[in-house]
């Protein structure tokens, strides 16, 4: 057995070939303009880090309805879309021979309520809970046929655009409580119908909007998804259900899973849980290895490039997924590749929330890339605290508004 480096390239089953192992994985960059669509300065941010050294960027989540945002600068896929933006903005994060994936998400609950205060869900459940700030949030209605069949529909239909515009792959958002994570989570699915109640049932929304997009895209486009290793709540989708859906994956052909885990009110994704090291979900990906032959990503934490070799050669994965770090440097994935750098380093801790932990760190990831696609460094100095605060404005807008009366 050859044992893989971060330099090695990946053939994916499609026939795509990533030219490295590191990947940025999806950060939401909230850089849209106010009608959803992709904005130079977006395209700014794309282009450094195609000049950064990933063989594979994922972009932040882009919405297949526009009447579902998961916040009020994404970037949307509508049938009015002028493809000239996005072909601008794939363009420019392709520059340098990477991959740039676009990943396709619809929120469900995790909404906003002053930007939809009826959320499309599985079902009827509680309104999301975040920071105990369940008003920020509206209690969903259960989706019925016509509006299952509809979103999946757009998830095709977007990717279809996304392959147009120069995207070299998409990723379906399956992870982080999101409405495909909704569909697998039997807390948030207490359907009865084709849709709920077992996991064959709780999976087929995502099996159906990946053999869909398949058809789509035609044989030879990469397609991935990002999946929870588990809510990590109780009563949750489990681990073992976790690595069920693999074995169907595996089944039904992916060319790229990717692990994370948690959701809004679990937000283990930015968190070592306990007695994990450095990476999250190391853990689970060794498992899940023993149980399925897949190309595998793994994303939260992984700092050192020891680690990332280690994982990588013990074949606990194929490909490293990291986040943060790229916002406080755009050529992280290069300088991790030649050795330059041990260890990539997180944005700052916001003072006054270091209590929030790594959610912190999101918040200020957000500044940092509003920075880079202004042009400017990721520091802290001056620019950095006017990029800080209209980023917390608008984040807290999001989150915090009053409900709608
Ligand atoms: C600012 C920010 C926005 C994020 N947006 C997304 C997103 O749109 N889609 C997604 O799958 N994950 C998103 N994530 C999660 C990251 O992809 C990743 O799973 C998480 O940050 C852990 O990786 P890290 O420890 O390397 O940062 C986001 C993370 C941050 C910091």
């Amino acid at each position: 057995m050859t044992i893989a480096t971060l330099n090695d390239p990946l053939t994916l089953p499609c026939g795509a070939t990533l030219p490295n192992r590191i990947a940025k994985a999806a950060m939401s960059e909230h850089l849209a303009s106010p009608k959803q669509s992709p904005t130079r300065r977006l395209a700014r941010l794309y282009e450094r880090w195609s000049a950064g050294g990933a063989g594979l960027l994922i972009t932040g989540n882009v919405m297949v309805d526009q009447a579902h945002l998961e916040a009020v600068r994404n970037v949307a896929v509508k049938p009015e879309s002028n493809i000239d933006h996005f072909r601008e903005w794939a363009a420019a994060g392709t520059t340098h021979g990477n991959h740039l994936w676009m990943q396709l998400n619809h929120p469900g609950r995790q909404t906003p309520r002053h930007l939809n205060p009826s959320p499309g869900a599985p079902s009827a459940v509680e309104p999301v809970n975040l920071f105990r700030r369940a008003k920020a949030f509206a209690k969903p209605h259960a989706m019925d046929e016509t509006e299952i069949a509809r979103v999946i529909g757009e998830f095709a239909s977007a990717a279809a655009f996304a392959q147009t515009a120069g995207f070299t792959g998409v990723q379906v958002h399956g992870a982080h409580g999101y409405l495909v994570s909704q569909f697998l989570s039997p807390l948030t699915n207490q359907r009865s119908d084709q849709w709920g109640g077992s996991l064959d049932n709780r999976a087929r929304f995502a099996r159906t909007v990946l053999s869909e997009i398949r058809t789509a895209v035609g044989d030879d486009f990469p397609i991935g998804i990002k999946l929870n290793s588990a809510d990590f709540q109780r009563g949750g989708f489990t681990e073992d259900e976790s690595m069920r859906v693999l074995r169907m994956l595996q089944e039904d052909g992916i060319d790229l899973v990717e692990i994370s885990g948690g959701s809004y009110e679990s937000r283990v994704m930015f968190d070592k849980v306990e007695n994990q090291r450095e990476a999250f979900f190391l853990d689970y990906a060794r498992k899940a290895r023993a149980e399925v032959d897949l190309p595998m990503m793994v994303t939260g934490g992984f700092r050192a490039r020891s680690i990332m070799q280690d994982a990588l050669s013990s074949g606990a994965l194929d490909v490293v997924g990291m986040a943060r770090p790229f916002t406080n440097n755009p050529h992280v994935a290069q300088d991790l590749l030649d050795g330059r750098t041990a260890t990539a380093t997180d944005p700052p801790v916001m003072p006054g929330l270091g209590r929030l932990g790594g959610s912190s760190q999101a918040i200020m990831s957000f500044a940092q890339m509003r920075l880079l696609a202004r042009g400017k460094s990721p520091t802290l100095r001056f620019g950095g605290l006017g990029a800080l605060l209209t980023s917390l404005v608008q984040e807290s807008a999001d989150l915090f508004k009053p409900k709608r009366p």
